[in-house]
Order: C-alpha cells, then structure tokens, then sequence
C-alpha cells in the first residue's frame, strides 16, 4: 500500500478523493464534524501540491435513489468553511459528467460530487461505474478508511483504474489499529452497541475467540433479550438473528469469553417519549427499548474495573434524546476516569460513539479514537478490509 505522501509528483494532477463524510445530521444541522476535521490535513497536503481535487463521499444509506435530505450539500458549505477554500459542489448526475466539463475556470480548485450512493452501482462495485469515475481524474486516493469494509466501486472497484493511493489519514488509523492489536493487554473487554445491528452481529462471533469479556449494547442486544424469550415490544432488532445468537453464546462458552447483555432497560413509547426503568419481563408490545438501566450500568462499571484494555464500539441507547444518553455517558465516563488514573488502555471507534464523546470534550481522555465503526470492528476481527486489499 502506498500511501499519497510518497508520490513526489503531484504537481497539477487531478485526484479523485474519497473521503467519508458521514457525519450525523438532524434537522439540517451537523452535529458533529470530527469526520470533516479529521481530512483536513489531507485536504491541505493535496493544496500544498498543487492539485485539482474532486471529493467523492456518501452521507446515509440512500440505497441508490436520490433522497434530498441526504444532499452533501450541508457538508460541502462545512468543508469550505473549514478549509477556507470555495468547494463546489456538483449536482449534476455523475455519469453524465465529463472530465472537460471540470475546472475551467482557473480558480477552481476542489470540487465534490453529489452523494455517491444516489447511485445504484456504487453499492455494486459496478466496473463501468468505477471506470467513468476514474476519467474525471489522474490520481485516487482512498482517505475514508471508515468505509474501507465496503467493497463498493469508490472504494474498491475505482483502484482498477487509475494510480491508488491511501491518504493521510487512513494511513494514521491503520496505524494505530496495527499497533492496538499487536500490544494488546489482557484482560480485554469489547463493548458494542449502535443501531447498525446487521453490520456488526456477524462480527461479534470471530471477536470472541480474542476477547475476554463482550457486552453487548444499544440495538444489538434487542436481540439476544428476544432470544431469551423477552418480548421488546417496538424496540430496533433484525429478523432471523437467532441461529448467529445461538453461536455466539455456544463459542463464548468453549472459549471462555463472558457475554454481558442488559438485566435492565429504559423504554419509551416512541424516541420523544419519556423513559421508564423496566426488567426485562416487563416490556410491552408498544414499548421501545433506548437505552440500559442502572442495573446494567452497574455490572458494566465493574467490568470496566476489572479490565487492562478496552474497545468501545456504539452506543448504548439513543443518545440523540437526552433522556436515553445516561447509560452511553456513564460507560464513557467510566472509561475517562480509569483512563486517567491509567488503570486501562481505552479506543473508541464509530461516528456515534465519537460525537458522544465529543459532547464531552473527552476526546483527549481516550488513548485512541477511531472514526471509523464497523470497518473498526472488521479490522480488528482480523478480516482483510476491501479498501486495504484493493491499495495493496
Ligand atoms: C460509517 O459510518 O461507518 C461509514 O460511513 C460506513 O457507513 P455504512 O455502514 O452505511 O456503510
């Protein structure tokens, strides 16, 4: 793999940029922007070079349609703000797009396609896709490494097709992921919550062989509390996720690794609602489960104690209502104080998790924060990424 602070010629080359600008917006407002601040340095590398730059990202999971509300249009006017650099964002369909068309005037210097999965060939890794893509530019670099479990053609498909590079910061997450697990003390536990629960409950299973301790959060555990014959009402799971279950507690058992999943939950009757503390045969059919009960928090804090290493990854209700963010800010500020009184070695990975930790400007109080989620969890899982392979 090579990364773009290697190539020497730069000068006047076109670079298609991908970059993952996924950051989370509610009501027409980012609310948080560390995926944008951390490619600033890139952005400012490739300007030092004198380069063109087309930035090429997706927001949300549009599934190949053009969904309004998910226009990078927000992101584009926040980059330019960032970067101090007039961004021009194209609106235009992309495979309409020809390379002539782009930077004539002199002035122009980045430009930013519209979200790229508004098209159905981007989820495809569709090669005529990748190939139009790669006309517009000279040069690709991958600098979205929290995508780079997709094999998707920006991702994989593009580094076909022109000269592949990564950037700077992807080059810095691998980095610290490579050395995470090569000086990985014991005991380790791995927290895992979220919404995304098809993307990570696969990846739970080839976690636990490495891992001493796994508990279970957020969206995920909805469905081991079903599996133990709960009813969790409204509450966010995934069809057909009870023979994977079945594995994951059998595999933990032959290799010792603890499963820890809710004794307790906090519900609502919709994500407004006000929330009520429930043991688990206590939850109704109109009842959604958002976040964990005290309970749990408590179980959780003495794992925590009892732990030299631990990855974070999702979090444990839907912080978004700040009525359901207790259980995620006492888990972070259980790591925060341990962290500091160097009783653990702590990384959190994930968009949600970091703009909740960002939220209490602990961001300095984790001794690695990735901004990267199931491609994280993938990496450490010890799965070769798309992305990776296909720079190599
Ligand atoms: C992420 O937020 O982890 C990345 O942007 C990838 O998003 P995805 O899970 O929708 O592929």
């Amino acid at each position: 793999m090579k990364s773009i602070k290697e190539e020497v010629n730069l000068e006047n080359k076109k670079i298609l940029l991908r970059l993952d600008l996924n950051v989370p917006i509610v009501d027409n407002k980012i609310m948080d922007t560390t995926r944008i601040d951390k490619i600033l340095p890139t952005l400012r590398f490739l300007i030092d070079q004198n380069t063109k730059i087309i930035i090429i990202s997706h927001v949300g999971r549009p599934k190949g349609k053009i969904v309004n509300e998910l226009s990078l249009k927000l992101i584009c006017e926040e980059l330019s703000k960032k970067s101090n650099q007039n961004v021009k964002l194209i609106s235009k369909n992309v495979k309409e797009i020809n390379s002539k068309e782009l930077f004539n005037n002199n002035d122009e210097r980045i430009m930013m396609l519209e979200n790229i999965r508004f098209y159905s060939e981007e989820e495809k890794n569709d090669e005529q896709f990748a190939k139009h893509l790669a006309t517009l530019a000279d040069i690709y670099v991958n600098d979205a490494f929290s995508c780079s479990h997709r094999s998707h053609a920006s991702i994989d498909e593009i580094t076909n097709f022109l000269p592949s590079y990564s950037g700077l910061q992807f080059d810095q997450e691998v980095n610290a992921l490579k050395k995470i697990t090569s000086e990985i003390k014991k005991p380790i536990t791995c927290i895992i919550g979220g919404s995304k629960v098809s993307t990570k409950i696969n990846i739970i299973k080839n976690l636990i062989p490495k891992f001493d301790n796994i508990i279970i959060v957020g969206g995920m555990a909805n469905n081991i509390i079903k599996f133990m014959g709960n009813n969790i009402g409204k509450s966010l799971h995934e069809e057909g996720s009870d023979k994977i279950i079945e594995e994951i507690l059998l595999l933990s058992e032959k290799t010792n690794c603890k499963i820890i999943y809710p004794k307790d939950v906090l519900v609502g009757k919709n994500l407004d609602g006000n929330p009520q503390i429930k043991e688990l045969n206590e939850i109704l059919s109109d009842d959604m489960i958002l976040d964990i009960g005290p309970k749990t928090i408590k179980i959780i804090n003495n794992i925590i104690d009892e732990s030299k290493t631990i990855l974070w990854n999702g979090p444990a209700g839907y912080f978004e209502n700040p009525k359901f963010a207790n259980g995620s800010i006492k888990i972070a500020k259980k790591m925060i104080e341990n962290n500091k009184s160097n009783n653990i070695y702590s990384v959190a990975g994930g968009g949600d998790t970091v703009s909740l930790i960002n939220s209490l400007n602990a961001i300095n109080n984790f001794n690695f924060v990735s901004t990267a989620g199931g491609a994280f969890l993938e990496y450490l899982e010890g799965k070769k990424l798309p992305g990776i392979k296909a720079l190599k």
